[in-house]
């Protein structure tokens, strides 16, 4: 994040990157310009040592969360960087794919190194072109074409009284305000001062002044729209709730609702109305999405659909000509970007699906449905999650009637009631486990990934989603009393095979939590632990059960005492390969 105005730059940008810890949070710092550069960096989270950094003086500053890539986390490798004689300093978002030959030249030419990182050597090429030409802008210019790899870097020197930035691949948003001005990863930092924002596109170079912003493409002047963003600060604070988590748990109903209502029978570009094939490509909880997706338009709308990790794609031989729909909640992960531009290089059109406006997939994707979730900011996917659903639903709607827009506006009241229940006794016996088993059929299989990926990722339990009909196949050598079974048993073509798959378990000595409807006594009967959900319609028991699942992580975390909204090792946006 940059700040270039009339407050205190330090202070200001630390409170901006707590908004953009979710991308990492294993070091951070500040750099300012005053009277010369001053630079405080530090390893570990911004809430345990951000005293001296917010002390830093002066109007003009850039900063810096990271998530480590080359390096382990340390104050030496935390951002910002240096160069040699302390007065230029740069943050980076991104991968410098060839900087360990620079790095060499750069020492050879008598470099300093403070840092094992990839981005240091971007500033003491900076250095070096600054030298000779005295100009910030023309130095990052003559540096650019020289790295390659993913960026997005703030500059600041001595000097000069303005912030020099550069994209390529990475996101960086300009926000403007009255005699001051903003850049940052994303919106979220700046909701308080301006609603006023310009996203930057790939080999935009922009010089940013208190009260004017250049942007140069290619060696020219360009222009880019000034959008309004209708996210509000409210969404990004925690309004009374523990975790950022548990707040968008329970702001699920409303995104949901808010995402079906602004999707309808029109909003589907012509060219993906009628595909023979649909190819779905995502990363995380967003290709648990595809999977729930793949089930219900196969079944519906009888489109062959394939679903491939994003990271995965390359390997296979591409679709031809078909559809090929991206989904997203960042915008930025790099995996579904690189599968994006393979699709378009064969031919075939894509449809995004995100979160977030601006977003790069939005400048890659032919179409872009926008979900209605609002700021996530707990890493663990939860409402874009569901708000992805909505999205797909209303796509199966557009394409071949699916369902009645009726049910998906009622869809949210079943989600509130699920919000209330005590699920203490069932968190009882998951902090105790060594591991845990999700299982499931038909969409309810990609529901046990989503549960098991939540309890994983936030509770630190070894947790795996299974198809109910796989775990005979192997797992069942680590069912023990140990090792809960989580089984979604809906009433349903799946029931009854269920019901023996919970047998067999129970049989090998598994406790059994179940979550099936209200009323189902036989079910209940043979499990351990029975949660009962609303009987509705298939869809929505999907989501309910999602809901409770999500749920049963977080408490089960937050009874282990977890990191919830910060899980180790973890970061929200992936936007390296
Ligand atoms: C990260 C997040 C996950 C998310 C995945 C894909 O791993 O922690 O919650 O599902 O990225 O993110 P995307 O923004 O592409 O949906």
């Amino acid at each position: 994040m940059g700040y270039i105005g009339r407050r205190e730059a330090a202070p200001l940008i630390v409170e901006g990157l707590k908004r953009l810890e979710y991308r990492g949070y294993d070091s951070f710092g500040v750099a300012t310009k005053n009277k010369g550069i001053t630079l405080a960096k530090h390893q570990g989270r911004i809430s345990e040592n951000a005293g001296s950094v917010s002390r830093l003086k002066g109007k003009i500053g850039i900063g810096h969360t990271r998530w480590a890539t080359h390096g382990a986390p340390s104050d030496e490798n935390a951002h910002p960087h240096a160069d040699c004689s302390g007065k230029i300093a740069l943050v980076h978002n991104g991968i410098i794919e060839n900087y360990s030959g620079l790095r060499l030249q750069l020492l050879e030419r008598g470099h300093t190194f403070r840092s094992e990182t990839d981005t240091e050597v971007i500033v003491h090429l900076i250095e070096e072109e600054y030298a000779k030409k005295k100009d910030l802008l023309v130095a990052v210019q003559e540096v650019i074409p020289r790295i390659k790899g993913s960026f997005a870097i703030l500059v600041i020197a001595e000097d000069e009284d303005l912030i020099i930035a550069a994209r390529n691949a990475s996101p960086l948003v300009i926000g403007i305000g009255d005699g001051e001005n903003f850049i940052a990863s994303d919106m979220t930092p700046m909701l308080e001062y301006t609603e006023r924002a310009i996203f930057l596109e790939d080999g935009d170079i922009v010089s940013l002044t208190q009260d004017a912003v250049e942007i140069l493409n290619n060696g020219q002047k360009v222009t880019r729209p000034v959008e309004l963003i209708d996210w509000s600060v409210e969404d990004v604070k925690k309004g009374g709730f523990a975790h950022y988590m548990l707040k968008e748990i329970y702001e699920q109903p409303q995104a949901f609702y808010n995402t079906i209502r602004a999707i309808n029978q029109g909003s589907l570009p012509r060219f993906a109305r009628h595909p023979d094939s649909i190819t779905v490509v995502a990363c995380g909880s967003s290709f648990h999405a595809g999977l729930i997706f793949k089930y219900l338009v196969e079944g519906t709308c009888k489109i062959p659909t394939r679903l491939e990790y994003a990271s995965e794609f390359r390997y296979y031989p591409p679709p031809v000509n078909g559809l090929v729909i991206g989904i997203t909640q960042s915008g930025e992960t790099a995996d579904t970007l690189t599968a994006l531009r393979q699709a378009k290089a064969h031919n075939c059109r894509t449809l995004a699906i995100t979160n977030v406006l601006g977003s790069t997939v939005t400048r890659i994707a032919d179409a872009t449905l926008f979900m209605r979730a609002g700021p996530e900011i707990s890493v663990a996917a939860t409402k874009s999650f569901i708000s992805q659903l909505a999205v797909l639903m209303q796509v199966i709607s557009n394409l071949c009637g699916g369902k009645e827009e009726g049910i998906l506006l009622q869809a949210h009241k079943s989600i509130e009631e699920v919000l209330l229940m005590d699920l203490t006794d069932s968190v009882q016996f998951c902090k105790e486990a060594q591991s845990i088993f999700y299982v499931g059929r038909g969409p309810f299989f990609a529901v046990s990934l989503e549960g098991a990926l939540k309890m994983k990722e936030i509770s630190y339990i070894h947790a795996e989603g299974y198809a109910a009909g796989e775990l005979k196949h192997g797992p069942f050598a680590l069912l023990s009393e140990k090792t809960p079974v989580i089984a979604l048993c809906m009433p349903g073509e799946t029931y009854g095979v269920m019901m023996s798959n919970i047998k067999e378990m129970k049989a090998r000595g598994a406790p059994v939590i179940a979550i099936g409807c209200i009323g189902d006594t036989e079910l209940s009967d043979i499990a351990d632990h029975f949660i009962a959900l609303p009987r509705t319609d298939l869809f929505i028991q999907v989501l309910t059960t999602l809901v409770v699942l999500q749920l049963l992580a977080y408490r089960t975390a937050d009874a282990l005492g977890r990191d919830i909204d910060k899980p180790r090792n973890l970061a929200k946006s992936v936007t390296v390969e």
